[in-house]
């Protein structure tokens, strides 16, 4: 599922970003190569940062997809 269409973010993207720490929205695409260019995905990924279990982030931290 798309996330953030500005920068063709999923939430595969959010979760392993998160999975390599990222905590908000900004380290989020941080961890992307890009940054937030309208904003309107910043509530919903924050969102979902928020609700990640930590359990759903053990089986991620192959690394993040760079540039997608
Ligand atoms: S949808 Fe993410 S910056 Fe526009």
């Amino acid at each position: 599922m798309y996330v953030c269409l500005c920068n063709a973010l999923t939430d595969h993207h959010v979760r392993d970003a998160a999975s390599e720490g990222a905590k908000r929205p900004a380290e989020v695409h941080a961890a992307c190569g890009c940054r937030a260019q309208c904003g309107s995905c910043v509530k919903a990924m924050l969102t979902m940062l928020r609700d990640l279990p930590a359990t759903a982030l053990s089986g991620y931290g192959q690394g993040v997809v760079r540039g997608a």
